[in-house]
């Protein structure tokens, strides 16, 4: 349906300080790969403890995900928001200024929940603050500055890489996070869940300082009957109802997808992958890193730029096509010659991360935000996010096994399988939302 919504550009502002938690999911996620070897060396760390140390984050995010739900539907938006901002400054601080191993365990920790959180909680708040036409394109930009904090903590792990000096990459987390901090107060609760908890006086203030056009006041009424009502309460509840049941699958699904087709192994491993390749050392690989995280960035604004004239399901297609030639163009390099020609393997590579940032980077989280009701969107949504950690962790804690097991190739080749299926599930089950209001999709699905 045709409609002339626009937004104020105080929505922009709003849009603008919950995305610093996006950017800081980005950096904190990928600043540890470059901070790890100084770690080591400082605490005399094992192995072991090593890996405990990159995975705590993805734990902390894992229990914040599951969480995020239950605060973001029962407290708010706003406050979802404030939660983990506080957070990210203490970790942060605790980090950068600790003296122990167990002080930056604590830090990682209390980093992780802060991501967990924000990664559902801000595509939440953009798609509920924004218009039906911009949603797409709002939700892609939470994934946009996600890539744009990974490239930042590649850039500040270069930086420092000489000196050693650790403690900065974690103390300039601080700058961004008490940014957010201070901003945040200032930001509009989102109308729907004011709406959702009967509160029609504030969510018309809310609409108002958002937007420019008055559209909403004729829909008013139909949003608030689709936000209030039979009211699902409890994660486990949401499962006893067939249709909710079916897209909550869907949202599983595609998160699984999304981590078990490979992507993080190449964000996180890049520079082993690339002197397993034979980059010559560590400097030209970080700097081969480096040009990963640029085209992550460059191929997710193509997308922000297209997935509203495009669609979801199109670019899903196109992105999923290339990560699989490219997964099937690294294992056949690498089952012919063991990785023997570093160029290709750097082209495959980067190619790869591009096809996905093109798609299956942004694509997953915009459908997240639109697929659920109103009444039980956050808890549904965290359903969702939380198996994209899950698969997340799970992926980087089998890696090494699986590379021993079936060599890079075979990963490779199981990758390129994965993406095949992938293919098959989006094609079958996961519907066009482009341009059509939140509560559109949600008569169509429910
Ligand atoms: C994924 C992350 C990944 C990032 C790469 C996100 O959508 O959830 O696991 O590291 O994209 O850009």
């Amino acid at each position: 349906m045709e409609r002339k919504e626009h937004l104020k550009p105080f929505a922009f502002f709003a849009a603008i300080v919950a995305m610093i938690g996006s950017f800081l999911f980005g950096f904190q996620t990928a600043v540890i790969s470059g901070a790890l070897r100084f770690i080591s060396e400082q605490f005399h760390l094992s192995l072991a403890q090593q890996g405990f140390l990159v995975s705590i984050l993805l734990l902390g995010a894992l229990v914040g995900v599951m969480l995020s739900g239950v605060i973001a539907d029962a407290l708010g938006r706003k406050k979802a928001l404030i939660l983990p901002s506080v957070l990210f400054c203490i970790g942060a601080a605790a980090c950068a200024l600790s003296t122990s191993f167990t002080y930056l365990l604590i830090g990682r920790l209390l980093t992780g929940l802060s991501v967990g959180i924000v990664s559902m909680t801000v595509p939440l708040y953009l798609a509920e603050i924004t218009t039906s036409c911009l949603r797409g394109r709002f939700v892609a930009m939470h994934q946009l500055l996600i890539t744009a904090g990974i490239l930042s903590a590649y850039l500040v792990n270069y930086h420092y890489n000489a000196s050693g000096l650790w403690h900065n990459m974690f103390l300039i987390a601080l700058i961004p996070s008490f940014l957010q901090l201070v901003a945040l107060p200032f930001v509009v609760e989102s109308p729907s869940w004011l709406l959702s908890k009967g509160q029609r006086e504030l969510a018309y203030t809310s609409f108002s300082k958002l937007r420019l056009d008055n559209h909403w006041q004729q829909s008013l009424v139909s949003l608030a009957s689709f936000a209030k009502g039979d009211e699902r309460k409890g994660i486990f509840s949401l499962f006893s109802f067939p249709k909710i049941r079916f897209v909550i699958f869907l949202g599983i699904l595609l998160n699984m997808f999304q981590q078990i087709t490979g992507i993080n192994t190449l964000i996180y491993y890049a520079p082993k992958i690339f002197e397993m390749a034979g980059l010559d050392g560590p400097s030209d690989s970080s700097l081969a890193t480096i040009g990963i995280g640029a085209i992550n960035v460059l191929a997710t604004f193509l997308s922000v730029t297209l997935i509203e004239k495009m669609g979801r399901r199109l670019l899903l297609m196109i992105s999923l096509i290339g990560m699989f030639v490219c997964m099937q163009l690294l294992a056949l390099q690498a089952l012919l010659s063991d990785i023997s020609s570093p160029m290709t393997a750097v082209i495959a590579l980067t190619a790869f991360v591009a096809s996905f940032a093109i798609g299956m980077g942004p694509v997953t989280v915009v459908l997240v935000s639109e697929l659920y009701p109103m009444k039980i969107r956050g808890r549904a949504m965290s359903i969702a996010t939380c198996s994209n950690w899950l698969f997340n962790y799970v992926m980087s804690f089998i890696f090494l096994d699986l590379l021993g097991l079936l060599k890079i190739g075979g990963v490779f080749q199981l990758y390129a399988a994965l993406c095949i299926l992938t293919i098959l599930f989006v094609y079958f089950y996961i519907p066009e939302t482009k341009g059509k209001s939140l509560e559109e999709i949600e008569a169509s699905l429910h």
